[in-house]
């Protein structure tokens, strides 16, 4: 069952008429604003936010500067958690992972080839002394993972065989600075207590903007494993937040699989960028709706007019912030829009004012906790499952070592049955040899007196 989400984004200023994004009748849930610095993007995704909380819709937002705080029904202070930036989700395979966490760390840190390369090594010793053997077999659940700290022992070790390696500790050591990291043993955050009614990540506190992307990789790595494991819907249930996406878009980032793959599980991404060329021209030709405010740059004006059909001078015009184009995939054409910021919207007051920190990172933390109890139980009954399966199959054993021995004795049993049977016909032919003699003796008795009767005479 869809739920026909209908946000209103603003108004066309030449008729007046309101314009609504309605993401089911689009070719996918995913939304794109591109634009200048101070064009209105991060105003657009807040009137979105608060359009999504209004229709209790799940959202979940990486919030880089705390611009979305005041809407967050579940406040994810992350570092009140952790996240081992290692982990083998289930059904991943180590070495996919190995592969997938050296390129965000390389993105994010910017290093080149031989420094991925090495991380990615260190990275697969780090699952050898783990004690995972096959690095190329799926994690059922029950694969084991050192903590996290001892990466970097791992990579501090590999310094004498790595030409360069100096470089690389002091370019990513920050990593080994996050207590989100650092504390965790061999598992996560779980995603149950980050997607629930609208969550907002705070990244803000992490010490450097690599670490907070990654950390926001990371997470919406969790997220496809997560959206795998839960499958396919055709409900939209979920939209994922990024302002300032162009931190985490790459070749192969978790973003772009996001995009590309997130429909199919009923999941929607909103995604905002100063420049065009943050996203593929792949990626912006698929997007369901994308909104392009003012772009000074001529490349870029140039890159928009194509995308959206729109000369690329009327890109350039655009002065006032909230003002720009958007083209929706069920339209021919690009229509001109000014948004219509959350100040001005009737809820926001409501909301700004109804807004409780406390409250809502309090949230968080009591589901971490619920989720924390459930998965001890959980772990208790599995435990509980393992020791009766291990009696059932004591007893199997038991039983199958008794019927050995009733058919070993049933075996003698036959055996004497048929010895019986062989005594019994003797008996009858000795018994047979019995009466002739019988008979002979009486015969010869008679014999014997009727000579003895003759005697007499
Ligand atoms: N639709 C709008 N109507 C009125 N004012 C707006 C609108 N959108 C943005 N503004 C104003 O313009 C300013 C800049 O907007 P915003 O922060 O959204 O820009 P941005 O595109 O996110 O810029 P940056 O790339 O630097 O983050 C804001 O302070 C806001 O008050
Ligand atoms: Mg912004």
């Amino acid at each position: 069952m869809k739920k026909n989400t209908s946000i209103l984004l603003g108004k066309n200023p030449t008729t007046g008429k309101n314009i609504s994004w309605i993401p089911d009748l689009e070719k996918n849930p995913h939304l794109i604003t591109i634009g200048g610095s101070g064009s209105g993007k991060t105003e657009t995704l807040k009137a979105i936010m608060l359009e999504l909380k209004n229709q209790k819709i799940n959202s979940l937002i990486l919030d880089f500067h705390n611009d979305f705080k005041v809407f967050a029904d579940n406040l994810v202070q992350i570092d009140e958690a952790t996240l081992h930036p290692l982990e083998v989700q289930i059904n991943e395979r180590p070495l996919d992972v190995a592969y997938k966490v050296s390129k965000m760390i390389a993105n994010v840190f910017s290093l080149g080839e031989v420094q991925e390369a090495i991380v990615r090594d260190a990275i697969k010793q780090f699952y050898h002394k783990s004690g995972i053997k096959n690095l190329k077999e799926k994690n059922d659940g029950t694969i084991p993972l050192l903590p996290f700290r001892f990466f970097k022992d791992i990579l501090y070790e590999s310094e004498i065989k790595a030409p360069g390696i100096h470089k690389l500790i002091a370019k990513i050591s920050v990593l080994f600075d996050v207590d989100l990291f650092m504390e965790a043993d061999s598992t996560s955050v779980s995603l149950d207590t980050v997607i629930k009614k609208l969550s907002v990540i705070e990244l803000l506190e992490f010490p450097t903007d690599e670490v907070k992307s990654l950390v926001g990789d990371l997470l919406l790595n969790k997220l496809i494993n997560y959206l795998y494991a839960k499958g396919k819907t055709d409900e939209y249930w979920l939209y994922v937040v990024i302002d300032e996406a162009h931190r985490m878009m790459y070749p192969g980032s978790p973003v772009e699989l996001l995009l590309r793959e997130s429909r199919k599980y009923g999941v929607g991404v909103i995604l905002a960028s100063q420049r065009p060329t943050d996203f593929s021209e792949t990626i912006l030709a698929n997007a369901g709706t994308i909104v392009a405010f003012q772009a000074s740059l001529d490349k870029d004006a140039v890159f928009l007019s194509k995308q959206l059909r729109v000369n690329k001078e009327k890109f350039q015009k655009l002065n006032d912030a909230g003002l720009g184009y958007i083209l929706f995939s069920s339209q021919d054409d690009a229509e001109r829009i000014q948004i219509l910021p959350v100040g001005k919207r009737k809820e926001y007051k409501e909301v700004a004012k109804n807004f409780d920190e406390e409250d809502a990172s309090e949230y968080f933390l009591k589901e971490q906790k619920r989720i924390k109890k459930e998965k001890e139980k959980l772990e208790s009954l599995e435990t509980k499952y393992k020791k009766s399966q291990e009696m059932v199959r004591e007893l199997k054993q038991d039983i199958h070592g008794l019927k050995g021995e009733i058919e070993r004795k049933v075996y003698v049993i036959e055996l004497s049955k048929k010895e019986m049977k062989i005594v019994e016909k003797e008996n009858i032919v000795l018994s047979h040899e019995n009466d002739k003699l019988t008979s002979r003796l009486r015969a010869k008795e008679k014999e014997a007196e009727k000579l003895a009767k003759k005697l007499k005479k």
